[in-house]
């Protein structure tokens, strides 16, 4: 760490943490719910628990994604933070907004349309809140002495990101209008802006990780970039089937749909030949291994699993059943939370002068989980494809189907179970590593957790 400033990425990282235990737990309730154990029913209804299980998701990734933009833009401009104290109060107001949110659901205080249930008058309040963080992030940029195309993606991957929240604002009387536009909030963040910014945080990970030339790492940064575009935009189309949208949408958003994958898999690609070209290792291996595993799981939870059911002729059959949930699991898994938890292991060492990523704890945690969420898609991914089977092929009855598929969400939970102790683990370790110092007890370069770390860092120009 370089900047004193860049201290803050820790308590958006912390709020990240908490938020992401707190996920789980409602995880858990609908687990326990599906396998027909559902006595917390009166107060926390399956509905309510899917709504915070999801919408604590979206923030602990939102979270993790500012605190990432803390600490990249003034490495990567080479100054501190603009206005840091704007940084905290954005902070505890995105996490008032966040808990006052999912305090509401409980209460049927919502709009009750999936991922953007947040109440009209708490959307302005997020409005702001992003703003601010915006406004920090760009003044840091323009007054930073370089502006590299990592820090370019990453900001225009946000700025994209904040401008696309307000079509899912728009307020319509016709259902087709109104989940047409949703996608535009959801598609088009998951399968657009927010790949960006994880090829943002990649390309800054892999830069001071594998020891490789930014000119390098960045040009493949702009492939990506390119990928993403050309095949998400009109794969929004995907969601377009059956809607009520025009029926040319079944060949547009087929094609192009199929065509994302390209970009998980380039990204995939990219890192792991950039880390089998870096000769020198960097001594915080496990930062690496998030780093990767990102690129690949992302690859396959995302890219695979969402082609395995993006054609018309297929979705016609999966539409809304568990077989979305086995893909929106491993795909949010896989991109965004790992890149998050990759950088979170980059960052804390960097932060608080501790090598702790030696620890055993570090290791398993990165093994339990990913082995845990691989198990999670499996379960859904069976209660999916037998639900699918039974309700729409035979045409048994919803509920009768729903009530058969409890036996298999007994594994769900299981696998849920080992997921939860690599959490435990994680966290314990974040716990282990302590608060954050100033550079100049750390060492003040970049790469400060240990002597090899800081000699790896000192002999290349990143
Ligand atoms: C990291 C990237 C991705 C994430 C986080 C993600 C996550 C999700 C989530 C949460 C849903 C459910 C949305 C809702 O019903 O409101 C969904 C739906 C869907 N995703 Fe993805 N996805 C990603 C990439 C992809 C890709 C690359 C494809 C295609 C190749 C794809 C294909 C689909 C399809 C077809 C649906 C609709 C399922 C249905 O009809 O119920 N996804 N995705
Ligand atoms: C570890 C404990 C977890 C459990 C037991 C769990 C369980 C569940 C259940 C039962 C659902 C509702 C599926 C349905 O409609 O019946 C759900 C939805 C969802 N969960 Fe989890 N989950 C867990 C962790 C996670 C994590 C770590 C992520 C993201 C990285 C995640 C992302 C999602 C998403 C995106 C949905 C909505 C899927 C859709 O739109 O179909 N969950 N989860
Ligand atoms: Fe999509």
């Amino acid at each position: 760490m370089r900047y004193k400033t860049q201290k803050i990425a820790y308590w958006f990282f912390a709020a990240c943490m908490l938020l992401f235990t707190l996920q789980i737990i409602y995880g858990f309730i609908m687990g326990f719910a599906r396998m027909g154990y559902d006595g917390l029913h009166e107060i926390i209804p399956f509905n309510t628990a899917r709504a915070v299980h999801t919408n604590l998701l979206v923030v602990w990734m939102l979270s993790g994604f500012m605190g990432a933009a803390y600490y990249i833009i003034p490495e990567e401009s080479e100054r501190e933070l603009w206005m840091p104290k704007l940084a905290v109060i954005q902070l505890v107001s995105l996490l008032l907004v966040g808990v006052t949110a999912v305090i509401g659901y409980h209460f049927n205080y919502w709009e009750g349309r999936k991922f953007l249930e947040i109440p009209r008058e708490l959307d302005y309040l997020v409005v702001i809140n992003v703003l601010t963080f915006l406004l920090v992030i760009f003044m840091t940029i323009w007054k930073g002495k370089r502006k590299t195309t990592t820090a370019m993606v990453l900001f225009f991957g946000l700025l994209a990101a904040a401008l696309l929240y307000l079509p899912g604002m728009i307020t319509f009387k016709n259902i087709v209008f109104d989940s047409f536009f949703r996608w535009w909030v959801v598609h088009l963040w998951v399968e657009g802006v927010w790949e960006l910014i994880m090829g943002a945080m990649l390309s800054f990970l892999l830069i001071k990780l594998t020891g490789i030339d930014r000119e390098v790492i960045e040009k493949w940064l702009y492939v990506i970039v390119g990928f993403t575009f050309l095949s998400g935009i009109l794969g929004t189309g995907h969601h377009y089937y059956y809607t009520g949208a025009p029926g040319y949408w079944l060949m547009v958003g087929g094609v192009f749909s199929a065509l994302e994958p390209l970009a998980f898999l380039g990204m995939a690609m990219y890192a792991l030949s950039m880390a089998k070209k870096g000769g020198r290792k960097h001594p915080n291996r496990i930062a690496l291994m998030w780093t990767l595993g990102c690129a690949v799981m992302s690859f396959v939870g995302a890219g695979f699993l969402g082609f395995a059911h993006t054609l018309p002729g297929v979705n016609i059959w999966t539409h809304g059943t568990l077989v979305t949930a086995m893909h929106g699991h491993l795909a949010f898994w896989g991109a965004y939370a790992m890149i998050i938890l990759a950088m979170i292991s980059y960052v804390l060492p960097e932060m608080t002068g501790r090598s702790l990523y030696k620890s055993w704890m570090a290791e398993w945690a990165f093994w339990t989980t990913n082995i845990g969420m691989i198990g999670m898609t499996g379960a859904f991914g069976v209660m999916g494809i037998a639900q699918v089977y039974m309700e729409r092929k035979a045409g048994m009855d919803f509920l009768e189907v729903q009530e058969s598929l409890e036996v298999h969400a007994v594994g769900l939970v299981l696998a849920a179970c080992l997921m939860t102790a690599g959490v435990i683990l994680f966290i314990r370790n974040f716990i282990a590593y302590g608060l954050p110092v100033d550079p100049t007890e750390t060492g003040g370069s970049s790469g400060a957790a240990g002597s090899a770390a800081g000699a790896f860092a000192s002999s290349k120009k990143s």
